[in-house]
């Protein structure tokens, strides 16, 4: 891409990534010459008391645009595959938060922290791929491990906020949560209902259903962790294995993720390579009740890591406990970092 001194941006949807993306933006001062904002229909936005006119997406609106953040919804229908190729079209470099192009082989998939060279790789499709939420901040945390001593295996348990899928289902949590404020609490289950965002009530619930179920009865979700690790690793040998669950918590994914190393390593040498390593922040102080929460971490950029402990059974077996924004560092931040990589100065 051509270096500039500023660049026209387009930023496409609006819903809970959008926003965080106009807000990411405009925080970490991304020299932006023109902005537009696109969804499906028009309106006038705020967001923390700036304001910006969304218009109605169309191929055209793309023309003179350098990076294209999308942030519109996935599938056949979705804003990435009817625009991305539009985009780029007309010369502009689309950074994708959905799952269209993840597993495109000519499309990189980029976690600043973990192969930031990846996305010089974008020139055959102009796209580059924003990973899942979970698997980033899983990759964020692992990555440091990984470079030093060679992970052979991850078994990941997530417990995954309601803004993970999207603006409709923190609304479901509290339209949920305040329904069954009116009953006192003396009701803890709502009447069935499809009418819902998420598979299931997510008040007072978690449910292990994250995505569509397909093969060997992993969800999608489950199986996007094993494949964009893979991806992003440069690695296919690495055994995955993951059980995504919803939990009632409005912003936050937090994870238990246990790995095995090749090479030998200890506990202090993990929180040694975790505490200088970039994006990430240690919370480990268990005797003071010190540990990573989601609560804390909402509106944050880092990766937080805690509880880190040895399996006492198998060598070189780990835990650890890692949480991080969804919104954020799980996509707007991540996409931003990305874009900031385009335009970095060699
Ligand atoms: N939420 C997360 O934590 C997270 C993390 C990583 C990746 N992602 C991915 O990021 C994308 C956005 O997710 P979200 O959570 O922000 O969804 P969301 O809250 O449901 O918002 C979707 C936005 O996309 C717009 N949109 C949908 N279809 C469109 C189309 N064909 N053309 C133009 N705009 C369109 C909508 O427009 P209107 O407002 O006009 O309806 C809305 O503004 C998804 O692909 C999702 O998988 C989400």
């Amino acid at each position: 891409m051509r270096r500039k001194n500023k660049y026209n941006i387009a930023v496409v949807g609006v819903g809970a990534v959008g926003i965080e993306m106009l807000r990411v933006l405009r925080q970490r001062n991304f020299p932006v010459a023109e902005l537009r904002v696109f969804a499906r229909s028009a309106r006038e936005i705020d967001v923390d008391g700036q304001k910006y006119q969304v218009q109605p997406i169309s191929a055209e609106g793309f023309d003179g645009i350098d990076i294209a953040l999308f942030a519109g919804t996935e599938g056949e229908k979705g804003a990435s595959v009817t625009f991305a190729g539009e985009a780029v079209k007309r010369g502009a470099v689309v950074i994708d938060n959905g799952a269209d192009f993840r597993m495109d082989p000519d499309v990189p998939l980029v976690v600043p922290e973990a192969n930031p060279k990846d996305a010089k790789k974008y020139r055959k499709k102009g796209i580059i791929a924003n990973p899942n939420c979970s698997t980033i901040q899983m990759i964020v945390a692992l990555s440091p491990i990984h470079n030093v001593a060679k992970i052979k295996r991850i078994i990941v348990s997530t417990y995954q906020a309601a803004s993970g899928a999207g603006r409709g289902a923190v609304e479901q949590l509290k339209n949920e949560l305040s329904a069954l404020n009116g009953s006192g609490y003396q009701e803890i289950r709502l009447p069935d209902t499809q009418d819902r965002a998420l598979p299931q009530q997510l008040a007072f619930n978690v449910f292990p259903h994250i995505g569509g179920f397909a093969e060997l009865d992993y969800t999608s979700e489950e199986w996007k962790m094993v494949k964009e690790t893979h991806k992003i690793f440069h690695s296919d040998k690495i055994k995955v294995s993951a059980t995504t669950a919803r939990v009632a918590v409005r912003t936050g994914h937090s994870e238990a993720v246990y790995i095995e190393t090749k090479k030998d390593i200890s506990v202090d040498e993990i929180r040694g390579l975790l505490k200088n390593a970039p994006g990430v922040e240690l919370v480990d102080n268990p005797k003071e009740n010190l540990y990573p929460l989601p609560i804390d971490c909402e509106g944050k950029d880092a990766v937080y890591v805690g509880r880190i402990r040895k399996d006492p059974f198998v060598k070189n077996g780990f835990w650890l406990w890692v949480v991080s924004d969804n919104l954020r560092k799980g996509a707007a931040l991540n996409a931003v970092q990305i874009a900031e990589l385009l335009i970095a100065k060699k």
